[in-house]
């Protein structure tokens, strides 16, 4: 982290602390159904209050197109987060102009007050110089704890480094230690798992990845682009057919970097995608032409196996085959408890994130067990495309 200014490096003591947090969180009939940022969030706050701060916290909810709208308000995460800091927690109704003038202006040292959704105002999105200047006069220290907004250019992750004296917080510290750890200067051999449905999504992901890695794991529905590419039928997967040129030249490039590409050699299909379908294992050469593949098969798996067996470092995206319906978790469920029990008896260090990998892991039972889990979805895929993230670099000294 010597390349990063941290809380070490802040004076906080009495200082308006703007801190950017991610409460980007799932909401489910009115209560959150899955407070992880929340929780990640909770030392940054803590420590800056302890340290005699006066915490502002800035974040946006949700994609709100046009001004305020009360299911995009942050009013409703209030609760929740004093909850989990154990304090109280104020609350003004906008991030700038005079409610959140006077709501920073009642904070006590040690204080902690949230303003509402940043992206209330078209000028976060825009990084808009007026708007920035707004939010830079609510504070005299910015600190950016939002790692799983750091791809975005917005006000609130970018714009006000410019202005105030910046720092990155614990969650962000974190999020960046893991991630150097895992792809800047790792322990080799490394490998990359990927999955997911579809290649479209992940071109630039794994072009990065095979000139990176030693071994790179290729599942989901994604795999089966890359076995059509070859020439292999896939009956009725899900296949974007007309990537297999993509494909190929990803599987050339993985050749000439020296980075060993594992396919599924088995797969399990079935003739319809629901929970519970009949289903048999058949060699990746022989899926019925009725038939689609929903989950890579027991000896794809034990091949996945023994190259984390073999591996230093671990670096997870994506699930192996429909996880979400039942039985075609099971690949995805072994392979993830595997990379968790070589984590805990050979010193695998195992850096999982993305949206449905966290699910995954989750349902899994094992994201405890991991060496680190990214709080971040969108952040941590572009962070393996090797894409510089704006609110991540502008924090470097
Ligand atoms: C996320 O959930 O990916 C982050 O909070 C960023 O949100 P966004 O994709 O709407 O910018
Ligand atoms: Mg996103």
């Amino acid at each position: 982290m010597n390349a990063f200014k941290t809380l070490d490096d802040a004076s906080l003591s009495a200082r308006r602390v703007l801190v950017r947090v991610d409460l980007n969180v799932p909401m489910e009939g009115g209560a959150v159904s899955d407070d992880t940022r929340i929780r990640a969030v909770v030392p940054t706050i803590r420590e800056i209050a302890d340290k005699g701060g006066r915490v502002v916290l800035l974040a946006h909810f949700g994609r709100p197109k046009d001004g305020p709208e009360a299911k995009f308000s942050l009013a409703q995460i209030v609760a929740p987060l004093a909850e989990r800091v154990g304090r109280p927690v104020a609350f003004a109704a906008d991030c700038i102009g005079p409610v959140a003038a006077d709501a920073v202006a009642a904070l006590k040292d040690g204080d902690i007050l949230l303003l509402e959704n940043t992206r209330f105002h078209k000028g976060e999105e825009k990084n808009d110089p007026a708007f920035v200047e707004a939010l830079a006069a609510l504070g005299d220290v910015y600190v950016n704890d939002a790692f799983a907004t750091a791809h975005r250019a917005h006000a609130s992750t970018e714009g006000l480094a410019h202005q105030l004296p910046a720092y990155a917080g614990r969650c962000m510290q974190g999020e960046i230690e893991a991630l150097e750890k895992a792809l800047g200067s790792p322990e080799r051999p490394v490998l990359a798992v990927v999955g997911g449905a579809k290649v479209s999504s992940k071109i630039d992901l794994l072009e990065n990845l095979v000139g990176k890695v030693d071994i790179l794991v290729i599942g989901g529905g994604m795999a089966n682009t890359f076995l059509a590419a070859q020439g292999i039928a896939v009956g009725k997967s899900l296949c974007e057919h007309d990537l297999a040129e993509t494909a190929r030249r990803i599987l050339d490039k993985a050749k000439t970097a020296r980075c060993d590409i594992v396919l599924p050699v088995d797969a399990v299909v079935a003739r319809e995608f629901k929970a519970g379908a009949d289903n048999e294992v058949v060699p990746v050469g022989a899926v019925p032409a009725d038939a689609m593949i929903l989950d890579v098969g027991p000896k794809s798996v034990a091949a996945i196996a023994a190259r984390i067996d073999g591996a230093r470092t671990l670096v997870w995206n994506g699930p192996l085959g429909a996880f979400e319906i039942e039985p075609f978790d099971r690949a995805t469920v072994a392979a993830a408890r595997h990379a968790a029990e070589r984590t805990r008896s050979a010193g695998l260090l195992t850096v999982a994130g993305g949206g449905d990998t966290v699910a995954a892991l989750n349902h899994a039972g094992v994201a405890e067990a991991f060496s680190y889990v990214s709080t971040a979805g969108g952040a941590f895929l572009e962070w393996l495309e090797g894409k510089p993230l704006p609110g991540v670099e502008i924090l470097r000294k």
